[in-house]
């Protein structure tokens, strides 16, 4: 290969979608290899709406890795992005050495660039961490030409992380084994399922949450015994009913499964000491208009989910979408400031994909 094409750098831009929690992880077993508590179900939305766009480059001509995350330069060596380089350099020289030993091993120690954005609020609740752990592993991966199960290594970088990395309706099996191989995501159903499927995010703060997901669960592993009997006696019942909601298409069953799961996550936050508050006032009128809404009609339309912030996720059919915007607009005009949403997103999709 001639000297100038050597040095020029090799580029990958690749986009993952976030995914929404419909049973909640919240606790870990182990700190640093990022093993839930609980087992936990999510669905991936649609590539194009919320998501994270990652570019890496590498060349010879790097001196150091580095990362700038939306356009501000971040702490290369933060341990969890240590984790998920380190992982993924070293699938990629043991590729390597297994295909053909003789093979020339330079690129691997090529230094990268990462420059990832997120087309929304980062750090206001909407799982900015699990789309954007899951881009840089799958963009490492494309870079370095490791293929395979991916879902381990993002789980290093945020637990949330490895759901991202299927699209559709994903299951994070939490796994038995210390060494956490057996903590992997698992779609249960495709992004072609429930093709009717929407969300609507209701934005009623776009501020960084007061507690990070990291340190909350942390307190909450401490400190709440409702989290315990939530781990052990909830969830895995709660798995199985949802995984046969999904199964069925069964709304009024996946929304009040969703609904209680979010408002058991949210009584762990207000059982762990010092208690944690995640929602505000436009958060709980949003769950009264939901209540209300479903009552008026006889029939669960309509499911809110929380995650570690006050912004709202509702689900419903895509028949409904209409009406509940302009309930949504009556009921948080503009002025207010919880006037803000972001519209009706169709839910499935691939996880991830390259640009070209
Ligand atoms: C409330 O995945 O952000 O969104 O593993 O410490 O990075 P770390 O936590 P993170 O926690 C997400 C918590 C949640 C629920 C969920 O997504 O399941």
């Amino acid at each position: 290969m001639p000297e100038d094409s050597m040095d020029k750098p090799n580029i990958v831009t690749c986009t993952a979608p976030v995914n929404i929690a419909v049973v909640k992880y919240w606790g870990k077993r182990d700190e640093e290899l990022i093993l839930p508590i609980n087992s936990s179900l999510s669905v991936t939305l649609h590539q194009d709406q919320l998501k994270t766009t990652t570019t890496i480059a590498t060349s010879r001509s790097f001196q150091e890795d580095r990362i700038w995350l939306n356009g501000k330069e971040e702490d290369i060596n933060h341990p969890r992005l240590q984790s998920c380089l380190r992982e993924i350099r070293r699938l990629a020289r043991k590729r390597r050495n297994d295909d053909d030993p003789s093979l020339d091993s330079t690129g691997l120690s090529q230094r990268v660039h990462i420059c990832s954005v997120n087309n929304f609020p980062t750090a206001a609740g909407l799982a900015s961490s699990a789309a954007g752990f899951a881009c840089l592993v799958y963009t490492l991966a494309r870079v370095f030409g490791v293929e395979g199960e991916l879902s381990a290594i993002a789980r290093q970088g945020s637990g949330s992380a490895c759901r991202s990395m299927y699209g559709g309706f994903v299951q994070w099996i939490m796994g038995e084994k210390e060494d956490g191989k057996d903590s992997l995501a698992q779609q249960v159903e495709a992004e072609t399922h429930w093709p009717e499927l929407r969300i609507l995010v209701l934005v009623a703060s776009a501020e960084r949450k007061p507690v990070g997901s990291t340190s909350g669960m942390q307190t909450s592993v401490k400190t709440s015994s409702l989290l315990k009997h939530r781990a052990d006696s909830v969830v895995p019942g709660r798995m199985a009913d949802m995984i046969e909601a999904v199964q069925k298409k069964d709304f009024a069953a996946f929304a009040e499964l969703t609904m209680k799961d979010s408002n058991q996550f949210h009584a762990t936050c207000l059982d762990t000491y010092p208690p944690i508050f995640y929602l505000n006032r436009v958060s709980q009128q949003i769950i009264n208009v939901v209540h209300r809404y479903n009552r008026h009609y006889g029939e669960t339309r309509l499911a809110y989910t929380f995650d570690a912030g006050p912004n709202a996720v509702i689900f419903m059919l895509k028949q409904h979408v209409p009406e509940f915007v302009q309930v949504v607009q009556h009921f948080f005009p503009p002025e207010t400031n919880g006037g803000q949403f972001i519209k009706g997103l169709p839910v499935n999709s691939a996880a991830l994909s390259e640009e070209l």
